[in-house]
């Protein structure tokens, strides 16, 4: 039986002044599919995907779509929505001092026979909707209260409500836990069985062959092929992306690693949030790599948080390279030689309007101070230098930072404090958005630095990353660092650990 097409791109292109985004790129999708939309970091899956649903208007190419007449050209996010295009991108963008039954009615809000908003049956309807998903939250609580994870899901439920032909979930999983993801996955498989077309953009390859029945790979604007899951072993996938055989994931392995030195680089005695965080240890050793693993929320953040002085420390005392710090001074932290790079960037300054040379060097300058400017041939330098270490692809070392790729605006972000070159740098999910080749560059950049002298911290939802760059592991379990765990680690050992292990 022919499988019945419900949405066809073909020879789409897009440039930006000085960027070939799109160049003939395509794209086909089924009904009742799960459609992987892979590819490295500025590849053009966003664009494509902005250019479907009127963010972007394409230079060249046709659209068609089943059940409209014509190639479509959509001029506006409604239009593409009237159609039956509903799309959750990579930022969520909802209202955040909105309800959620607000956030989920806008622009089709209930009304009364004399057209003010039906405030009742609307919060009646988002009520249902969210325990229609099982998702347990209160409808009328303000959204900016809730987590990420429950943002996401609000936007994925307003466009599942709007009876959508087709879905576009542009990396919806880089900010949900386990339970969240199979819950999302759940909901998705439902959609997939009622005949909607869904396209799904995301870094983890496992996700994609756990939910997903087709794959298009793209590279540089282009289309590189399309595939069907069951006839594509990862190694091909991989292959594809980047273009090359991509045998380097095997090769970086702990063993073989320079041993740490005895010097304590930082040492912090029963340090503790109110709230948060219980009193706890911790110990770091010169050229060191220690991971922090545990659920979401279990305090992995807050603890590093802590521990550089984001969060204002209830008790304990903390030593670096044998100098009392100031509790709650991340710059007496920084000038110590601290480096700290928090999981929420959004929050933490990545600014947009700034180059991506300016981006690099924040923090460096701040460290330095602001009366002792960086000289601009050798600002240039260092842009260039991390631009070309971490891939970062950009038209130049001038372009604003909103105009580069999420993932790409991630690695500006971690540039800017592996060139202050710290003694102690503390990694919060580093790598989250980043696609899996630059991944492994990474991996073996910060081996590389703890070669070097570098003590690190490294937190990563994906315990893969952390066997292979970390030595020890702390675990963290609802706001207590239970344990640490060491020797030959493994997925299972460390995945036990996190679900319970003993008590130390
Ligand atoms: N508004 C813009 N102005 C200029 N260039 C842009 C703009 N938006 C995207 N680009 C460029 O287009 C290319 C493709 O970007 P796109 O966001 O589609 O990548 P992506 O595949 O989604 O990557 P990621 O995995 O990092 O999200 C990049 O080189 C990017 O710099
Ligand atoms: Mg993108």
């Amino acid at each position: 039986m022919e499988e019945q097409v419900l949405l066809t791109m073909r020879d789409i292109t897009k440039t930006f002044p000085g960027v070939v985004a799109l160049d003939h790129a395509q794209l086909t999708l089924r009904k009742g599919e799960v459609h992987a939309l892979m590819g490295e970091n500025g590849a053009g899956k966003s664009t494509i995907i902005k250019c479907l649903t009127g963010v972007y208007e394409r230079d060249a190419g046709e659209v068609r779509m089943e059940g409209v007449e014509g190639s479509i050209y959509n001029h506006s996010t409604q239009e593409a929505q009237r159609i039956g295009i509903a799309t959750v991108y990579q930022e969520v963008n909802l209202c955040p001092n909105l309800s959620i039954a607000e956030n989920l009615f806008i622009g089709r809000e209930p009304r009364t026979m004399i057209h003010t908003v039906d405030w009742k049956t609307m919060n009646r309807r988002a009520q249902k909707i969210m325990d229609n998903l099982e998702i347990h939250v209160d409808a009328t609580a303000t959204l900016e209260t809730c987590s990420i994870a429950i943002q996401q899901m609000v936007a994925i439920a307003r466009a599942v409500d709007m009876d959508c032909k087709l879905l576009i979930l542009d990396e919806p999983t880089s900010s949900l836990d386990d339970k969240e993801v199979a819950k999302l996955f759940k909901l998705m498989r439902t959609l997939r069985d009622s005949g909607v077309g869904i396209v799904f953009v995301t870094h983890f390859l496992e996700q994609v062959y756990e939910v997903c029945d087709r794959i298009t790979v793209m590279r540089n604007g282009q289309f590189v092929g399309e595939y069907s899951v069951s006839e594509l072993p990862r190694v091909k996938l991989v292959a594809a992306m980047l273009g090359k055989d991509f045998d380097d994931l095997a090769s970086i392995k702990p063993e073989g690693r320079v041993s740490v030195s005895d010097e304590v680089v930082l040492d912090a005695e029963h340090l503790s949030h109110k709230g948060t965080i219980k009193p706890f240890d911790f110990r770091i050793r010169k050229g060191e790599v220690v991971g922090v693993t545990g659920l979401l929320g279990s305090g992995r953040s807050e603890m590093v948080r802590c521990i550089y002085g984001a969060d204002k420390a209830q008790s304990g005392t903390e030593r670096m390279m044998g100098k009392t710090l100031k509790a709650n001074s991340p710059i007496d932290s920084i000038k110590a030689g601290m480096g700290f790079l928090p999981d929420d960037r959004k929050a933490d300054g990545c600014i947009g309007d700034l180059s991506v040379r300016e981006n690099i060097i924040l923090a460096l300058q701040a460290r330095d101070g602001m009366f002792k400017r960086i000289p601009r041939t050798k600002q240039a330098e260092m842009a260039d230098h991390f631009i070309d270490l971490l891939q970062i692809k950009t038209a130049s070392r001038e372009t604003p930072l909103n105009q580069l790729s999420g993932g790409n605006q991630q690695k500006v972000i971690l540039a800017r404090w592996l060139c202050t070159h710290p003694d102690f740098l503390i990694l919060d999910e580093p790598t989250r958005g980043i696609d899996i080749g630059t991944k492994t560059e990474f991996q073996k950049l910060v081996l590389q630095f703890a070669a070097e002298g570098m003590s690190i911290v490294f937190i990563s939802s994906e315990i893969e990353e952390m066997l292979r760059t970390c030595t020890r592991m702390c675990v963290m379990r609802d706001g207590e660092k239970v344990g640490e765990i060491q020797g030959s680690m493994t997925q299972e050992s460390v995945m036990s650990a996190i679900a319970g292990g003993e008590k130390k």
